[in-house]
C-alpha cells in the first residue's frame, strides 16, 4: 500500500499517551519518508470536528486506559468522528502498570468498525495519572524505543501489503469488552461515590493563572475561580499540570484507591508489548 502521510490521533491528559504515540509516528514517518501530522483530541472543541482519513494515510490511534477500557466519555467521539476509508492503522493503549484489560481490543474494534485496518498494536506503560510514584517516569527510554519499533514495523508491514487485510490484528482482551473495572474498598465493596470525586483547589496556592480551565478535557473548570464545576473524568490534567501544585484530590475513597494501586502495583515493573 502506498502511504503519503503518517497521522496520530490521541487523547492524553497527562502526556504519556502523546509521548508514546509520537515516538511511534516519528519512526514510521522516517521509515516511509513521508510527513507526519498530529490530531490531539484533548479539548472539547477538538472533538466537535470529524476526522476523515484516506487509504494513503497511516493512522496511529492512541488512548490511555481508564478502568480497563477506552475512556467512556470519549467513546462517542471514537465511534462517530474518527473515520477511515480502507486506512491502515495501529492501535496504541497506554496504562498505568495495573492492566490494560480490554482497552486495546476495544480501540482496535472501534477502528475496524470505522473503516480502518488495524495491522499492528501496542500496549505501553505510562506513569499512573493518579500517582507520582506508580510507574513514575514512564514511558521511559525502553518504552519509547519499543514505540519507535512499533512505528517502524507497522510502516514496513503496510508497505509490503497490496491491499488492506481482511482481518484486524489480534490483541489480548475481550471483544466485546467487559464492564469497566470497579475500584473497591477494603471490604470488597465498590467505593462509595467514586464517580463523584473531583479535585479541590487550594486557594492559598492558586495564582488564578487559568491553566487548568484552559486544559480541562471536559471544560469543567471555572475561569473565574478555577473551581471544578462540571463533570470530572479524573484524568488528572489539572492536578499534574497546575504550575502551583494547587489542585489535588481529597476524596477519601479516591485516596484509598490510589494508595491501594501504589501498594499492589508499585513494586513490579510491567513491560510494554507489541502485537503484530
Ligand atoms: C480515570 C482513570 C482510570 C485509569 N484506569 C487504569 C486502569 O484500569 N489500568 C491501568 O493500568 N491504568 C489506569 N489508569 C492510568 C492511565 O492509564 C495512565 O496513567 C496513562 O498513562 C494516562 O495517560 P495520559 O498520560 O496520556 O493521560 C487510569 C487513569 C485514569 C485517569
Ligand atoms: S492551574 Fe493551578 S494555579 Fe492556575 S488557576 Fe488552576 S489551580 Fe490555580
Ligand atoms: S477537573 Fe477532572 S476532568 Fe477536568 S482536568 Fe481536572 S481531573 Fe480532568
Amino acid at each position: 500500500m502506498r502511504i503519503s502521510r503518517v497521522c496520530t490521533v490521541y487523547f492524553s491528559a497527562t502526556g504519556t499517551t502523546r509521548r508514546t504515540a509520537k515516538a511511534a509516528a516519528d519512526a514510521a514517518a522516517a521509515r516511509l519518508g513521508v510527513p507526519q501530522a498530529d490530531f490531539c483530541i484533548n479539548l472539547p472543541q477538538t472533538r466537535e470536528e470529524t476526522l476523515r482519513f484516506g487509504p494513503e494515510d497511516l493512522v496511529l490511534a492512541a488512548t490511555p486506559v481508564y478502568a480497563g477500557r477506552v475512556p467512556n466519555l470519549l467513546l462517542p467521539f471514537w465511534r462517530e468522528r474518527v473515520l477511515g476509508e480502507g486506512t491502515p492503522a495501529a492501535a496504541i493503549a497506554v496504562y498505568g502498570n495495573r492492566n490494560f484489560d480490554d482497552a486495546l481490543a476495544e480501540l482496535r474494534d472501534l477502528l475496524w468498525n470505522n473503516g480502518f485496518c488495524p495491522v499492528a498494536a501496542g500496549a505501553f506503560v505510562g506513569e499512573h495519572a493518579f500517582s507520582r510514584t506508580l510507574a513514575a517516569g514512564r514511558p521511559d527510554e525502553a518504552d519509547l524505543a519499543l514505540a519507535a519499533e512499533l512505528g517502524r514495523r507497522t510502516a514496513r508491514r503496510v508497505a509490503e501489503l497490496d491491499r488492506p487485510p481482511e482481518r484486524p490484528v489480534e490483541v489480548p482482551g475481550c471483544s466485546p469488552p467487559r464492564p469497566y473495572y470497579t475500584p473497591r474498598d477494603r471490604y470488597g465493596e465498590p467505593i462509595r461515590d467514586f464517580l463523584k470525586a473531583r479535585p479541590d483547589t487550594d486557594p492559598a496556592r492558586c495564582t488564578r493563572c487559568g491553566w487548568c480551565a484552559a486544559h480541562c478535557p471536559l471544560g469543567s473548570i471555572s475561569r473565574e475561580d478555577s473551581a471544578v464545576v462540571g463533570r470530572c473524568m479524573k484524568c488528572c490534567a489539572c492536578v499534574k499540570g497546575c504550575p502551583a501544585g494547587a489542585k489535588g484530590f481529597t476524596h477519601p475513597g479516591f485516596l484509598y484507591h490510589k494508595e491501594e494501586l501504589e501498594a499492589q502495583y508499585g513494586a513490579c515493573r510491567k513491560e510494554s508489548a507489541l502485537f503484530l
